[in-house]
């Protein structure tokens, strides 16, 4: 079972995302614990302070240090405790900060994150967090995109949701997870259910076929085709074979322009249909 305490300032808005579907049906089966730690419950004011004015000047207010460094280490002595040791690493523990100035998260990280018996999340918010936090308690600063969030929650959800589905037993099959996007190093072939015709549109006849070799290459194909019209840049990461690298070399060298143009998307449609 894999543990993840999160500290926050806005607990209840875990409860929604956790409270549901594929999150929740693994909390059920004890498959991951998730704890939420509200930041002001690790305060010593009556007024319960979690935040104060930025030093040298500016808008905004800065979450301050002490409360976040008190629920940290009360975290940590609980598990030293449990586990019967007197500390613990950082490789035991990761403490990630979620800001917008962290390592952008990936389907790489999540896959490295759910290695990990344990975690904490610590969520940022206002206009910073003091930044001896990042500097000496946490482990790694990670953000989920370059746009601002108004606080670190809805991406520590993202980053909860993307590690615990590849948690050994919480999806169905093990197998759909190598078929996703971004673990192949390509964007995921197009999928189709029934009807075979909806509103006069059909569903790509090989799928109807029963061909299982042609339908894997088909799909492939779809893979490199929509991840060359969509998002060139993860082609130069992907695992393709000589023949798959020549065919994207063909199609992104178009006769009216300088060789290695990549071709816009209305392109590829009018070249695919
Ligand atoms: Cl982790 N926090 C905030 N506040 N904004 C973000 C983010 C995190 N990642 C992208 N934008």
């Amino acid at each position: 079972m894999v543990h993840i305490d999160i500290l926050s300032l806005f607990p209840e808005m875990f409860q929604g995302p956790f409270g549901i579907g594929i999150l929740k049906r693994a909390i059920d089966r004890k498959l991951v614990s998730i704890s939420i730690h509200n930041i002001r419950d690790y305060t010593h004011d009556k007024h319960a302070t979690v935040d104060d004015y930025p030093y040298g000047g500016g808008a905004g207010m800065i979450l301050k240090p002490e409360p976040i460094f008190e629920a940290v280490e009360s975290i940590k002595s609980d598990i030293c405790r449990k586990q019967g040791v007197s500390d613990i690493d950082c490789y035991t523990l990761p403490i990630i900060l979620l800001t917008p100035q962290g390592r952008l998260y990936s389907q790489h990280i999540a896959a490295e994150l759910s290695t990990h018996r344990q975690m904490t999340l610590i969520c940022g918010h206002y206009e910073g967090v003091d930044e001896r936090v990042p500097e000496y308690l946490a482990s790694d600063e990670i953000s989920i995109g370059d746009y601002v969030l108004s606080g670190g929650e809805l991406a520590a959800m993202v980053v909860v949701d993307a590690v615990v589905r590849l948690l050994p037993g919480v999806l169905g099959s093990q197998a759909s997870l190598l078929e996703d996007s971004h673990v192949t190093g390509l964007l995921e072939y197009p999928q189709y259910t029934r009807p075979a015709v909806h509103r006069e549109r059909s569903v790509p006849e090989v799928l109807l076929s029963g061909n299982h070799a042609q339908i894997a290459k088909w799909r492939r194909e779809q893979a490199i085709l929509r991840t060359l019209k969509r998002r060139p840049e993860l082609l130069d990461k992907a695992n393709l074979c000589s023949e798959e690298r020549q065919l994207v070399e063909r199609l992104s060298t178009s006769p009216g322009k300088s060789a290695g143009d990549k071709w816009s998307g209305q392109q590829l449609m009018e070249e695919n249909s």
